[in-house]
């Protein structure tokens, strides 16, 4: 079989997500690691036959004038997220795709996420549309000089402040002469969305920024006969509770209260520290307790930036819940995971699954990825279980094939 070319873009290509991922699948290319914590090396999809790690090509959006290594020493070294020897392995490479990397647009992303941006960076900003036109650019560029198939873009970018009254389009057309307007209020992660899936790209939006939510993207993933996915990638405390809440339900327990309280100290968590980028991941982890149980009980979602914790993160939960007789009875639990070696290979299984997708030819929304994400595009589903029983009909209707 001949080797398939992959385009991997990923906007906020050297966050702890991005690093993390290119790492890992660099660590994966060349066998220094296993398959643990990839949801696509399971044998069940074995039969999709998904791309290898073989032929992958990584290039991204970036704001900050950093390096890929400089980037995973500081995991590895500040962190202790992975070992230094494994970032020394893959120097050569990582020091190689340096060349794949273009300055990203700020539209609209707000001051906290515009104070990390490098001064080459700003003064490449510009209009709504010309920030388009050039993402448009860099992607046909990369994917031209690389000779590649296919282009996978994924967000993994910092989380925007949500738009208090996002624009109700639902075409294309609409969106395009938005885009257009001097003063276009739509986010950065939209305008690469909709760079991106008008060029025929895969889109999928780990972010709980706006990205391709609105239905005017879905509508140009149609038009243009590709798939798009997001959002909020569901990693740590929030794929608990999807795990969690439909044994309340199935029980019949009454919950009534969900406490989360979570503490980190990584880039992301100093972004999430002003209220306003806060809001959007509030919303994202809290909604789905109550679409699970079918009633609202009281739920509080905080999240505080604490330096000395880096990319360790920890949450702890408490359920205050009804037994028999009314008799109240409480559950807690402790998660402490590295934020980032959560995330990297979700996405790479994302990736995997996309590409399988765009193979057979899927048009839209990938419903059957919605148990990665805290709030599925197009989902009502939170229960993950149920959520990875549509991963599965999916691949078993493909293999089927
Ligand atoms: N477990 C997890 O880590 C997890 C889970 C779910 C969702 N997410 C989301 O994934 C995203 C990435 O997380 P992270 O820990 O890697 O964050 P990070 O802060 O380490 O990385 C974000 C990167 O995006 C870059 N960036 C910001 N705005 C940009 C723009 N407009 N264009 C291009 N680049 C831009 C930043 O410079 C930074 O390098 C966040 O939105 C986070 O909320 C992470």
């Amino acid at each position: 079989m001949t080797q398939r070319r992959l385009g991997v873009w990923f906007i906020g290509a050297k966050g702890g997500v991005a690093t993390t991922a290119t790492l890992g699948y660099l660590a994966l290319k060349n066998q220094l690691a296993g398959p643990t914590a990839l949801v696509s090396q399971l044998p069940e999809f074995a039969p999709l036959e998904l791309i290898d790690w073989n032929g992958w090509v990584i290039g991204g959006h970036e704001i900050r004038e950093t390096t890929l290594l400089q980037e995973a020493l500081r995991l590895a070294e500040d962190n202790r997220t992975f070992a230094k020897e494994l970032v020394l392995s893959c120097q050569e490479e990582l020091e190689a795709l340096e060349a794949n990397y273009r300055w990203g647009t700020l539209h609209n992303v707000g001051p906290t996420i515009t104070q990390l941006a490098c001064p080459a960076c700003r003064q490449e900003q510009g209009t709504a549309a010309e920030a388009f036109a050039r993402i448009q650019e860099d992607l046909r560029e990369f994917a031209q000089a690389n000779s590649l198939e296919h282009v996978v873009v994924v967000n993994v970018a910092s989380t925007e402040p949500p738009l208090q009254s996002p624009p109700a389009v639902q075409t294309w057309e609409e969106l395009r002469r938005l885009i257009d307007q001097p003063a276009c209020p739509l986010p950065a992660s939209t305008l690469y969305a909709a760079a991106a899936l008008d060029l025929g790209c895969s889109y999928i939006n780990f972010t709980p920024s706006l990205g391709s939510s609105l239905p005017a993207l879905d509508h140009l993933a149609q038009l243009r006969s590709t798939r798009h996915m997001g959002y909020d990638g569901k990693t740590g405390e929030t794929l608990l509770k999807s795990v969690l809440a439909p044994m309340f339900a199935k029980r019949n327990l009454r919950v009534m209260s969900w406490v989360g309280h979570n503490i980190f100290g990584n880039m992301d968590g100093r972004v999430l520290d002003d209220p306003v980028n806060k809001q959007a991941k509030v919303t994202s982890k809290d909604r789905l307790v109550r679409h699970i149980l079918g009633y609202a009980p009281q739920t509080l979602v905080s999240i505080e930036y604490i330096e000395s914790m880096g990319d360790w993160k920890t949450a702890w939960d408490h359920v205050h819940f009804q037994g028999f007789l009314g008799v109240p009875m409480v559950l807690q639990f402790i998660w402490q995971g590295s934020d980032s070696l959560l995330a990297a290979p979700l996405v790479l299984d994302l990736i995997r699954f996309t590409e399988r997708a765009h193979r057979a030819g899927h048009v839209g929304r990938m419903e059957f990825l919605a148990s990665f994400f805290k709030s599925p595009l197009g989902v009502e589903e939170h229960d993950f279980f149920e959520q990875f029983r549509m991963l599965r009909q999916w691949a078993g209707g493909l293999a089927a094939c």
